[in-house]
């Protein structure tokens, strides 16, 4: 060990004193202000506190040299303007009790007294009431009368003027000025019904004026494109209401740019909220994809503290486990009701309430302009039309026509449907075809693609991933119900293993039944699959022994079905969903098309993917160029 230092600096020790003012009010708007953007945000919780509805933010050189927040608020009383710069000096809270219940965004009386004492502060403000108004300079405290109608005008020139090092850190103008925009588009999303402005050097940079619904406010300071791709959340979950938007998975980005939670109007990022919702969205985005959403959770003040961090981005829910349940419902709720596969999808004329019975999931198809109940499950059952498999590998079904049931075998919900694909739709088809969302299957296309035909075009439907997220859904619900439905294999499918299999398949001997497995050693070097889910029962067994025992060796065997159910599914799903290439009649194809109706989520494949998309025929039309 060698020898410390002998000139550790620390040893020359100074007498503790306490902290001159100035320095205890630098080192606490250091916690506070990390760059212009944090001043952005002090400045607006402040006028939305203040009851402002239109609010109008100037900044210059990324806000460094000045930001100007003006609003119509209640303002400041002129007794009052001195007090406001004094540390822990609040009109919000008065005691401990008002702390626990507080709903305004401020509450420390921290915010002014920091920007203080790190910048040039001018405050002018006419209180409501009061015959004039008046403008306080931070610096020299003197206080002028000066003209301007009620409302407060919060100037901060200079950022960091005394302090350089903290200056220094500071990115470029326009990287300042983004997090400034940033910092006001989390407030204009909060509060729709306040306008916003914000100049920069002069030029009008963004301006969202007050709007009646907040998705107006979403497609302002968004996109149109935000809306559009995603679906409406709100949900109640015991003391917890959510309500607000959740991407598509579609929509989903690389970066988590669009990506905003609200706790009673706060903006937070928190380790709960974050992680149910990625719970929520696990089942239809894999890999690194991330969501877009703007969700708002409100809650009883009393249950989640928002006194934990000093610029108040992070909160601490009493029960956090009933937050993160009902966030996590609301979002899984609002995706698993199928909607329109595409954006682009043009506004369509109501459509009849179509119930023809209620489908055991209850999914409902949330398309734009059309309300639906999508069809009973049973009404066409896709692997019941499938040819029974009853042997070992090798025994692949055929394509051939003759092994697929005809038009007089298909369920007599179905024929309806059988017939030429020629006919132009609503003139000979049904009432039924027309309200199926999905349409009415015409043809097959290079043995990948369904092509079908509703009331508004046509469809497209990529029908592995459409009837692998048919399966999974399938095989979850039985899982959840108990174990999944086995089916036992009239001769056992036998396969040389290797030894990791053997073992693997002995060590989790427990756990295969409830996948509706059973694989058993038939000698010391191979494997005997006596029963397959009967959901996958058309699939290969033999892959589908090996997959899964593939997955289960990289687990722990006695809690694999807990923690790597959905991955198990998913793989289970994907050899047990109709393969490319396969030859489809047009029974099987409009089976596929009723059960995608009646499946929750199934306009996703489980990777994310959608699954089917909409043509419309205005689209059409534009292609064509017809009606020009
Ligand atoms: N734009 C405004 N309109 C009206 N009153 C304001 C405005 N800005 C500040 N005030 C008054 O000044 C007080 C001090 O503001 P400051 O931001 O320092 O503290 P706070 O908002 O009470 O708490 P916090 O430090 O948590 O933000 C406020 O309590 C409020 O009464
Ligand atoms: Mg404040």
């Amino acid at each position: 060990m060698s020898a410390l230092p002998s000139s550790i600096p620390s040893l020359q020790r100074r007498p503790i004193r306490e902290l001159p003012d100035e320095l205890i009010s630098q080192i606490a708007a250091g916690e506070v202000v990390e760059r212009p953007a944090s001043v952005v945000r002090e400045l607006l919780d402040n006028a939305l506190d203040a009851g402002a509805r239109q609010v109008t933010v100037r900044l210059a050189s990324g806000g460094v040299r000045l930001i100007s927040v003006e609003d119509d608020g209640q303002g400041i009383p002129r007794e009052e303007l001195t007090v406001a710069l004094r540390r822990h000096a609040t009109s919000k809270i008065a005691s401990l009790n008002d702390l626990e219940t507080v709903g305004t965004m401020g509450f420390r009386g921290e915010a002014l007294a920091a920007i203080n004492a790190i910048a040039e502060l001018s405050i002018l403000s006419r209180f409501a009431g009061a015959d004039g108004a008046f403008a306080l300079d931070g610096r020299t405290g003197e206080l002028r009368p000066v003209a301007r109608t009620v409302g407060t005008t919060v100037e901060v020139r200079e950022l960091f003027f005394a302090t350089p090092a903290r200056r220094k850190f500071l990115k470029t103008d326009a990287t300042e000025l983004a997090h400034c925009i940033e910092a006001v588009r989390r407030h204009a999303l909060a509060r729709p019904e306040v306008g916003f402005s914000v100049w920069h050097d002069g030029k009008l940079m963004e301006q969202w004026r007050a709007a009646d619904q907040r998705e107006q406010r979403l497609a302002d300071a968004l996109s149109d494109d935000f809306v559009a791709q995603s679906v409406a959340v709100e949900h109640i979950g015991g003391p917890v209401r959510v309500v607000g938007r959740a991407g598509v998975p579609d929509a989903a980005r690389s970066r988590a740019d669009q990506q905003f939670f609200y706790v009673n109007g706060r903006f937070v990022r928190d380790k709960v909220l974050s992680h149910a919702v990625r719970s929520a969205y696990e089942d239809v985005l894999h890999g690194q994809r991330q969501p877009v959403y703007a969700l708002y959770l409100e809650i009883d003040p009393s249950r989640v503290d928002v006194n934990v961090h000093p610029t108040k981005i992070e909160v601490r829910f009493r029960d956090g486990r009933e937050v993160h349940q009902a966030v996590r419902h609301a979002i899984e709720n609002a995706l698993a009701a199928p909607r329109a596969g595409d954006a682009v999808t043009p506004a369509v004329p109501q459509q009849p309430f179509f119930k023809p019975n209620v489908p055991a999931s209850g999914a409902t198809w949330a398309q734009p302009g059309i309300h639906f109940v999508a069809a009973e499950r049973g009404a066409g059952d896709f692997e019941a039309m499938w040819p029974q498999r009853t042997g070992g590998p090798g025994h692949e079904p055929e394509s051939g026509a003759s092994r697929w049931p005809t038009a007089d075998a298909a369920p007599a919900a179905f024929r309806v449907s059988v017939g030429p694909a020629a006919e132009s739709p609503g003139a000979g088809a049904g009432t039924h075809e027309q309200a199926w969302p999905l349409g009415r299957a015409l043809a097959q296309l290079q043995g990948i693609y369904i092509l079908a035909e509703n009331s508004q075009g046509l469809i497209v439907v990529d029908m592995h991933a459409a009837h692998e997220r048919i399966v999974y859904e399938r095989l979850k619900t039985q899982l959840d119900g108990a174990a999944i439905t086995s089916q036992p294999l009239l001769i056992p499918a036998t396969f040389a293993a290797t030894p990791q299999e053997v073992a693997t398949a002995e060590a989790c001997a427990a756990v295969l039944p409830a996948l509706g497995l059973e694989i058993t050693p038939f000698s010391p070097r191979t494997l005997a699959v006596r029963a397959v889910p009967g959901t996958l029962a058309d699939g290969d067994p033999v892959e589908l022994a090996r997959s899964v025992l593939a997955e289960l060796a990289q687990h722990d065997a006695s809690t694999v079905v807990q923690r790597a159910q959905n991955e198990l599914l998913s793989t289970m799903a994907c050899h047990g969903a109709v393969r490319a290439n396969r030859k489809l009649t047009i029974d099987e194809m409009n089976a596929l098309l009723r059960q995608m109706e009646a499946t929750e989520r199934s306009d996703q494949c489980n990777h994310g993917r959608p699954t089917w998309r909409q043509l419309s025929i205005r689209e059409l039309d534009a292609l064509f160029m017809r009606g020009r």
